[in-house]
């Protein structure tokens, strides 16, 4: 038996029959119902699902590389060890973001627009809608996990 030609086709095999399921998240022509096409599902109150919805598309425009707003980065490698449980540099006596408690983090303040220093984010808007927002309140309030 040549190597490796049971493996792949065992392997497609096992493509075929995940592809063949439910079709949960999915519309009526195969395609993510997320706007966009994103890989990874539609928004959620999941720290990589916010990251790849919000973070990455929208804030990491300006928040990335050395240069970025208030030494904040937000893109997928940094945004995380740079967000929870760390101060904000506008306004030091207050956690970017603190688990448990969305109403005490920096970065709803910043993003309802109710912050002690700046802007408004995203800077120059459009804001994040009423829905985006529920869902980052409930990542914070369900303690700011990392997930997988
Ligand atoms: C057009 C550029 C731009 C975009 C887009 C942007 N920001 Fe900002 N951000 C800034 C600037 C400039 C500052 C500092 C001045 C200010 O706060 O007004 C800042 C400051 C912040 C701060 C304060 C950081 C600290 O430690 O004090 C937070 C939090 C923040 N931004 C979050 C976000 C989030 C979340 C998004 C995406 C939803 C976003 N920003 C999108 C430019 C931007």
């Amino acid at each position: 038996m040549p190597r490796g030609s049971l493996p792949l086709a065992t392997m497609l095999a096992t493509l075929l029959a995940a592809c063949g399921g439910s079709g949960e998240g999915l519309d009526a022509n195969g395609r993510p119902l997320t706007p966009g096409g994103g890989s990874g599902g539609p928004l959620s109150a999941d720290f990589g699902a916010i990251q790849q919805h919000v973070f990455t598309p929208i804030c990491s425009v300006c928040h990335a590389g050395g240069a970025a707003p208030q030494g904040l980065r937000l893109d997928a490698a940094n945004s995380y060890a740079m967000l929870v449980g760390v101060a904000s540099t506008e306004s030091p006596g207050v956690l970017r973001v603190a688990p448990g408690d969305p109403d005490r983090s920096y970065l709803i303040q910043k993003l309802e627009g109710h912050a002690a220093v700046g802007a408004r984010m995203p800077l120059g808007g459009p804001y994040l809608d009423a829905d985006t927002m529920a869902l980052l309140r409930q990542w914070i309030a369900n303690g700011a996990q990392r997930g997988t």
